[in-house]
């Protein structure tokens, strides 16, 4: 599980602004589909009556249950389980869904079956699905340094993922989403943009957790190599990022969708 390349999250706001969409609207129970630290901290805040939170990871849902235990309640459960598995879940109906960076993270767990997640959760959502997503940025040719570089440094995140025998995640755009939503049984009835300024953290962050993948490559010459390349970047990235007050570049996205 690529937990450290969470690490784009906007500290300001997107939780927030889930709020405000929902209003006025009761949370009821809550299926947290893809967890984490940072959605179950969140999803702990709600007056919820009760909630469920699904990891394809067994380390994850270990993280997640530490950060949750002060606050969580006899019902609260955490599964670990794949959303791929017919039978995960089957038979249950949630009031809120909540699908936070999930779809980014499918190829990790079940390679190809993004165009099938939000028919599979759709018998699960009572009332209201939340998708949180990052529009794809190590694809494309950026049209600034800013987002040049962190293209840059996502592509080489990847490719040091690929040589270690790892699976980076593939984020899919809003409109994307957005169209298989609505080709699965849902209205979209919400959708917001956020642009992404990247920081210091995430620039160190995304060049420290490829050292234990270049530690397993075999091929010690080019380890070094992408070692360097790595710390050019970092430099390159830092000292930009450090003028221009963050490397701003690409966005998050919110769709809010109820069944049709
Ligand atoms: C990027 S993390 C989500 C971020 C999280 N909401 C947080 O607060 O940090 C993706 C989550 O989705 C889960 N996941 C990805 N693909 C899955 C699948 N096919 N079935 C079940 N869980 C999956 C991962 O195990 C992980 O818990």
């Amino acid at each position: 599980m690529q937990t450290d390349t969470d690490d784009h999250q906007p500290e300001a706001g997107l939780f927030q602004e889930i709020e405000k969409i929902q209003g006025r609207l009761s949370w009821g129970s809550l299926l947290d589909a893809g967890t984490g630290t940072h959605s179950i901290g969140w999803v702990g805040s709600l007056a919820t009556e009760r909630w469920t939170a699904v990891s394809g990871a067994e380390a994850h849902a270990a993280q997640t249950a530490d950060a949750i235990a002060a606050k969580r309640r006899p019902d609260d459960r955490i599964i670990v389980g794949n959303w791929a598995d017919p039978a995960l879940l089957a038979g249950e109906r949630y009031d809120t869904v909540l699908a936070d960076y999930l779809l980014g993270a499918i190829d990790d767990f079940a390679p190809y079956f993004q165009h099938r997640l939000f028919a599979r959760l759709r018998p699960l959502v009572g009332r209201r699905l939340y998708v949180v997503g990052l529009e794809p940025y190590v694809v494309g040719e950026p049209d600034s340094a800013e987002g040049r570089i962190v293209r840059d440094i996502g592509r080489f995140r990847d490719a040091c993922l690929l040589l270690a025998g790892e699976q980076p995640y593939r984020e899919y755009p809003a409109q994307w989403a957005v169209d298989h939503l609505e080709a699965s049984g849902y209205r979209v009835i919400a959708a917001k943009r956020f642009a992404n300024r990247y920081k210091e953290r995430f620039v160190n962050s995304q060049i420290d957790m490829c050292a234990p993948r270049l530690a397993k490559i075999a091929d010690r010459g080019l380890a070094a190599a992408l070692a360097a390349r790595g710390e050019a970047l970092r430099a390159e990235a830092l000292a930009l990022a450090d003028s221009a007050n963050g490397l701003r570049h690409g966005f998050d996205y919110i769709l809010a969708a109820e069944p049709a």
